[in-house]
């Protein structure tokens, strides 16, 4: 997952490509670099790690080009170092890429057999030498972009510069997104809206296996089968103001605390704050006509997808079925004609999840999305999107996303259950009334930020921590231990309680803290049997309940967190909070780089 810039610029682009660049930088962040054509000549930056390292380069030594491409990295191809960092050069060519070229190698040792030099140990340095090679053959640059295209195979989005060619710019997708963007004399190429939201909110969006070649005053696209073709101009909603971390720390804490204001804003988009009344019209679906769900995401978007089946199971009584993204479209499982696909995805460019909701549409199931980029790839493929509406997510670890997407799951599973008769009136009104307590009661939990900070601290000497829960909080029992390893490192397992007896609590012992998520529901007293099983065994309690039974359990547990007394219906949002603030705390106390982990980046575009 990679992003990429380009620019044809009026004046000097380094430092607005950088700028672009910083906006990308939750695509990945272990090198980047920058080329710009000066005199026709081109010429580049390039730097390891964080983006603020070639920031360091572009002040030391000046890029006065006006044409340029740049940068910045996951690498999945060859270690991330400044060799290796984008744009690669061959001859009168120089590249930036995302994504993966599946079949390098034999194109690697085809060119190296006719004496090709190769600089760098990645993928992307074969696409600049196809071209090079072709041009060298007396090819113009669009024949020989187009030669490359017919040698490639895997995912991509490019972006091509070359020598001598001040006013040409040149696109290429099939995976990945890439977009083009429209200014006065200028024109622009980027992975998403984001980078290009302060140049411009006019773009255009390239389909699978289209390529575009670009001036400052034309804008040409062709389609897989090189015929050319148009693309609608959008304008984007996305926001230009740069997004900073305000008074706060990092950006993860800062999207923790906006959870209570982004979820109103969330559910406001399907309960009429005028009548009360649950209302989603983008939904045309015959609920009643309809015999199962499949549900297919990845990461905290598979977990949330893992709640929403206990809410639509026991509310709508639908089956559901659920998996992620990458085993899903590998499993060949039955595609009957009366299900919804559902895909969640809070970049909506997730590789594995386009995936899947591809191999969904192949066999003709109805596809719904539930998204937080609206003019995502995967919200553009789908006949159905429902936003979540937690504003830009920065951090790795998705927080807000995640919670926001449990509103839509939770307002989802109301409405089917309404369609198809399960819940009364009365019900559905108890349901939705709980759901709007959520701001309130979020706030009352990010009060005891101070005392989940202490607890946290004594999590940083561990090495391994198990997180346990029944029912709709064993999914959150997962999340907290997928938030605690992404970010702090240690390793840390999600369990279900009813499981432990059957192997993991050969792992109890003084040394294992054990997060046990048992809110004060139906199945809080089979939960506290099993917490008594840890506690037997001298495991290191820390207890998510309710003020009553932390009470009831203050002797036999290390320490509680509280989640407010609320309708059991919400309890998984609730105690979402808890295990966000005590990965993040615990982070921060081990100094990791809680915003942008090691290897690990926002959006994963490849496969
Ligand atoms: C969550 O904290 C992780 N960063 C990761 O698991 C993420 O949820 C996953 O990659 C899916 O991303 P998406 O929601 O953008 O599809």
């Amino acid at each position: 997952m990679c992003g990429i810039v380009g620019i044809l610029g009026q004046t000097p682009v380094a430092g607005t490509i950088y700028e672009a660049l910083k906006r990308l930088e939750y695509r990945g962040y272990d090198s980047s670099g920058v080329a710009t054509l000066e005199d026709g000549r081109l010429t580049r930056l390039r730097a390891r790690g964080k983006l603020v390292n070639l920031e360091k380069c572009l002040r030391e030594t000046t890029l006065a080009g006006t044409s340029g491409i740049g940068h910045t990295r996951w690498a999945t191809h060859g270690v991330p170092n400044e060799t290796n960092a984008h744009p690669h050069f061959c001859g009168p060519v120089a590249v930036v890429h995302n994504g993966i070229i599946e079949n390098f190698r034999e194109l690697r040792e085809e060119f190296e057999a006719q004496g090709c030099h190769f600089e760098t140990d990645t993928d992307t340095e074969t696409v600049a030498q196809i071209i090079a090679l072709a041009m060298k053959d007396g090819k113009t640059p669009l024949e020989a972009v187009r030669e490359m295209l017919g040698r490639v195979r895997g995912a991509f989005a490019l972006g091509i510069l070359f020598s001598g060619e001040e006013d040409l710019l040149i696109g290429a997708r099939n995976g990945p997104p890439l977009a083009v963007g429209y200014g006065k004399g200028e024109m622009y190429l980027g992975s998403d809206a984001i980078a290009l939201a302060p140049l411009t909110n006019s773009l255009s969006y390239l389909e699978d296996g289209d390529w575009v070649v670009m001036s400052r005053e034309s804008v040409r696209f062709f389609d897989e089968n090189h015929d050319e073709v148009t693309r609608p101009v959008t304008q984007t909603s996305q926001s230009a103001i740069h997004i900073d971390k305000g008074n706060y720390r990092h950006f993860m804490v800062k999207e923790i605390f906006e959870q209570p204001e982004v979820i109103s804003h969330t559910l406001a988009n399907y309960i009429n704050p005028l009548d009360g009344k649950i209302s989603i019209p983008d939904l045309d679906l015959d609920w009643n006509g309809l015999n199962r769900i499949t549900i297919s995401a990845c990461g905290t978007a598979y977990i949330a997808g893992l709640v929403g089946k206990y809410w639509l199971e026991e509310l709508a009584q639908i089956n559901v079925d659920i998996d992620v993204a990458s085993e899903f479209r590998y499993r060949k499982a039955p595609m009957p004609q009366d299900a919804l696909a559902l895909f969640i995805s809070q970049s909506g460019e997730t590789a594995d999840t386009l995936a899947g909701l591809r191999h969904c549409r192949g066999h003709g199931l109805k596809i719904a999305s539930i998204v937080n980029v609206a003019e995502s790839t995967i919200a553009r493929e789908s006949d159905f999107t429902l936003p979540t509406r937690a504003g830009v997510e920065v951090g790795v670890a998705s927080t807000k996303a995640f919670t926001c997407q449990l509103g839509v799951l939770a307002c989802l599973a109301i409405e089917a259950g309404r369609e198809r008769g399960v819940l009364d009136e009365a019900r559905v009104e108890t349901l939705l009334r709980a759901l709007e307590t959520l701001p309130g009661h979020i706030h009352e939990i990010l009060r005891q930020d101070a005392q989940i900070e202490e607890i946290a601290k004594s999590l940083t000497k561990s090495r391994n921590i198990l997180y346990l829960g029944r029912g709709t909080s064993f999914p959150i029992a997962l999340e907290g231990a997928l938030k605690l390893k992404e970010i702090s490192y240690i390793h840390a397992e999600g369990y279900a309680a009813g499981e432990l007896k059957h192997g993991p609590i050969a792992l109890i012992d003084e040394e294992m803290p054990v997060i046990v998520v048992a809110p004060d529901d139906a199945l809080y007293e089979k939960t506290l049997s099993n917490m008594q099983e840890v506690a037997a065994r001298g495991g290191k309690i820390i207890l998510i309940s309710n003020a009553r039974r932390c009470d009831q359990n203050a002797n036999n547990v290390w320490s509680c967190i509280e989640i407010p007394d609320a309708d059991t219906f919400i309890n998984p949002i609730l105690a979402a909070l808890p295990v966000q603030l005590l990965a993040y705390h615990t982070a921060v106390h081990m100094g990791t780089d809680v915003d942008q982990p090691r290897n690990l980046a926002k959006s994963v575009t490849v496969e």
